[in-house]
């Protein structure tokens, strides 16, 4: 395997047309390269190169590829070799990364391994401890629930583990953050009587551990350190056990603490995971937000808490795609997720998360709160306080509607507030203009992110109609490149990502549309913004159609509150 980055970086470094020039002389064509096809017989040069998207495309034949597909077809090259021969030709040394995978495969497989059997250990213990038991009981916890977060006790001894594993000395205990090495090379047990929380990864598998003390005592929790399994930051606590009620509910509760999210499973709340004592970071909300289409923060209602919501406020904004949801809950003042659950009961605790506060509501409230907005500065300061967030900022859609919002509460004018913060102006409403030929909006929106990645973030992928070749095309390009990591990935690396997929067809063509006629730069967005507000405009029409036929069937009693809810706003809405 050639590690992806390689690609990406070889694909930077090689220019397609300085090489394809080297075999077939190219002359420039407009802002492109053409030539007559070497892979088919012609007169008259249909043979086009790209230098700004770096992949040719020959309008006779269809031949279409980056550097290292001309260099296949054109030599007749294996993919690797390609690679070792384009390597070659700019100075770059292909890695060899088979070596070291294989050495670090097995150090992977052996951590999993001693982790999944101290949990099973801690957990035999569990049953074994009628302190650890009476402690959970005190706490509302069921045989049920401990089994289903593998809750377990560590007990209180200094080699316990001595007990689990038939060598108490080998390194990997230590690397596992199980065992700890003292000054004067003791070794001795990191977890002693404390109640152990497994933390697991999305497979399920154990990759650490928080472990409570019983009672009173410092620390409340200790924590397993870093290791080769686990990444603070990265990580959630109840993620595999979520899994089912994520994908029912489509909604994601974070709160802070193990025993938050074993209390509201305990009351049937399944969906909710915690952060484990870090800040919300936008790994975080980017895993979630690949499962579910809402989150909702629910911190304790202590300052802390508030100030953990802000955070996860500041890291959301980057990793928040368009369609994507994002609410807070403020839990009365002395309470966490786990008290207010046991006392006022599943019911009470989802009415708080169905009336969660949007997060462009939070937002305003918390800049608004420390700006005085009766006074002029104050309001000038709320805009520039709200200037670094908005940045943050990828998606046009909800930006506008925050930028709708500070104007409001500002008394600036909107364009004012885009200027204030540097924002290029969003068009309201895309110019008008003949209607298009094509009633498909996919092939423009195809067009237009081949040619902008960086817009990808922002195509709400639900509202997709259809499932044409076209649509699943889109889809899977757009996911491509949110997956590439790479703000601005160049369309020729994610041309290789594709190779050999069923959509590459549809991208070529539209690739090739694009290479005759693309967008004006300065037009781009405010195409893109037309075409996404017309695609929503289309979905909204769909789920009013579906709110409709439900309401003529049933009554209006018929729908649930929610929509309900929706239904009398489209309605008037509709005038
Ligand atoms: P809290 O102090 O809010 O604890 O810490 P809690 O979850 O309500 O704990 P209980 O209900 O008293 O058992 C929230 C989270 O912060 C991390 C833990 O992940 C905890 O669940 N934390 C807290 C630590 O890592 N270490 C600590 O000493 C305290
Ligand atoms: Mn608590």
């Amino acid at each position: 395997m050639i590690p992806e980055s390689f690609i990406q970086e070889l694909l930077h470094r090689v220019d397609v047309v300085d090489l394809i020039d080297g075999y077939v002389p190219l002359k420039k064509a407009g802002a492109n390269f053409a030539a007559c096809c070497p892979f088919h017989n012609e007169k008259s040069p249909s043979f086009t190169v790209s230098p700004t998207k770096q992949f040719y495309h020959c309008f006779g034949c269809g031949a279409h590829g980056t550097a290292i597909g001309f260099l296949m077809e054109y030599s007749g090259l294996g993919f690797i070799d390609a690679i070792k021969e384009l390597a070659h030709r700019v100075g770059l040394q292909v890695p060899e990364d088979e070596g070291r995978r294989a050495h670090d495969g097995p150090k992977i497989t052996a951590l999993t391994e001693i982790m999944a059997r101290a949990a099973k250990y801690y957990y035999e213990q569990l049953k074994q401890s009628g302190k650890a038991i009476d402690y959970l009981k005190g706490r509302g916890v069921s045989g049920e629930i401990a089994l289903k977060f593998a809750i377990g006790y560590a007990p209180d001894g200094w080699q316990s583990l001595g007990a689990a594993f038939e060598d108490y000395t080998i390194g990997e205990l230590q690397v596992a953050g199980l065992v700890i090495k003292n000054e004067q090379g003791r070794l001795y047990d990191r977890f002693r009587d404390r109640v152990m929380f497994p933390i697991m990864n999305q497979k399920g598998e154990v990759i650490a551990f928080g472990g409570r003390v019983l009672g009173e005592g410092e620390p409340k929790y200790l924590n397993s350190p870093e290791t080769p399994l686990f990444e603070k930051g990265r990580e959630v606590f109840g993620l595999p056990q979520a899994r089912a009620a994520l994908r029912d509910k489509d909604m994601a509760i974070v709160v802070e603490g193990y025993m938050d999210v074993v209390a509201l499973a305990q009351h049937g709340i399944g969906n909710a995971v915690a952060t484990l004592g870090t800040a919300t970071t936008a790994t975080h909300v980017q895993k979630l937000l690949r499962q579910v289409d809402q989150i909702v923060y629910c911190f304790d209602g202590d300052a802390a808490g508030r100030k953990a919501a802000w955070r996860a406020l500041e890291n959301s904004l980057e990793a928040l795609p368009e369609q994507k949801s994002i609410g807070f809950v403020f839990l009365p003042e002395a309470d966490d997720p786990d008290s207010f659950v046991r006392r006022q009961g599943t019911e009470a605790f989802e009415r708080m998360i169905a009336q969660a506060t949007p997060l462009s509501e939070f937002l305003l409230r918390e800049l608004s709160a420390h700006c005085d907005l009766s006074s002029a500065e104050g309001r000038a300061r709320l805009v520039a306080e709200a200037k670094p967030l908005l940045a943050r900022l990828q998606t046009p859609l909800l930006r506008l509607q925050l930028v709708k919002r500070l104007a409001e509460a500002s008394g600036f004018s909107q364009p004012e507030v885009e200027r204030l913060c540097d924002l290029r102006p969003i068009a309201r409403s895309a110019p008008a203009r003949v209607p298009r030929q094509a009633p498909s909006l996919l092939r423009p929106l195809l067009r237009l992110v081949l040619q902008k990645p960086e817009l990808a973030g922002g195509l709400p992928l639900d509202a997709l109609p259809g499932n044409s070749a076209e649509a699943r095309a889109l889809r899977h390009w757009c996911e491509t490149i949110l997956a590439a990591g790479d703000p601005t990935p160049s369309y020729a690396t994610l041309l290789e990502r594709l190779r050999g997929s069923d959509h590459e067809p549809v991208l070529r063509e539209a690739a090739a549309e694009l290479m005759q006629q693309p967008f004006a730069e300065e037009d781009i967005d405010v195409e893109f913004e037309g075409a996404v507000k017309r695609l929503l405009e289309g979905e909204n029409k769909r789920a009013f159609a579906v709110l409709q036929e439900k309401a003529s069937r049933l009554g209006v009693a018929g729908l649930s509150s929610e929509e309900k809810q929706h239904y009398l706003q489209a309605l008037s809405t509709r005038g």
